[in-house]
């Protein structure tokens, strides 16, 4: 599962609608053009979980995206050939509108208390490219930033806990809708009773993890 230099794995969109399904739940048409629906000023760290995009996604979670989400989980467990996986409960939800952010300051996940064992998974719903992307450094300390453009139907498998990585203001005529969550390999795992940035979720298995 782990590979220090990031990189793209394909899925079936048919076996895994994830955009019809969030489409749904976000009741509009159209993701690429979120940013024509609703206006924000740019987001910082505080504010870039408070869209009612994200109210949407994180109160239909459980009824609308979980199953889904289950079925994809156990689908990367066959496919890494794990017999127990543990994943991230709920997965983080992202929308970079156009002219803003989406996530607000560069970083390493491991400064916000994540496990270095961990692997990111990051699956958008919309094309990716340039700006509306991630970028990241492809080694630690590498300092190589660039945009990792990911298509729906692709996931990008990276090391966020250990390598530097963000987004720039999004001047493309697209909105990024994507959601990231982490797979641990069990015999890995360390049981971290740091809190997760909502300051309430322990990264502990029954917290923030699961396993299945
Ligand atoms: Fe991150």
């Amino acid at each position: 599962m782990y590979l220090p230099i990031p990189y793209k794995i394909q899925y079936d969109t048919e076996r895994f609608p994830f955009k019809k399904v969030i489409k749904e739940i976000l009741q509009v048409a159209d993701l690429e053009k979120l940013h024509e629906l609703e206006n924000y000023d740019v987001l910082d760290r505080e504010k870039d979980q408070s869209t009612k995009w994200h109210r949407s996604y994180y109160e239909n979670f459980e009824e609308k995206f979980k199953p889904l989400y289950l079925e994809f989980v156990n689908h990367l467990k066959e496919r890494f050939n794990y017999e127990e996986i543990i994943y991230q409960k709920i997965p983080t939800f992202r929308a970079q509108l156009v002219e803003n952010l989406g996530v607000g300051e560069w970083h390493k996940d491991r400064a916000y208390q994540h496990g270095i064992t961990e692997v990111n998974f990051w699956l958008p719903f919309t094309d990716t490219y340039d700006t509306n992307t991630i970028w990241s450094e492809s080694k630690e300390d590498e300092c190589d930033y660039r945009p990792y453009n990911v298509k729906y139907g692709e996931v990008l498998v990276f090391d966020g806990a250990n390598l530097t990585h963000g987004n720039k203001i999004n001047k493309t005529k697209d909105t990024r809708v994507s959601v990231d969550f982490r797979l641990v390999d069990p015999s890995k795992f360390v049981n971290n009773k740091g809190l997760s940035v909502n300051g309430i979720t322990s990264f502990t298995l029954g917290g923030y993890f699961e396993k299945m």
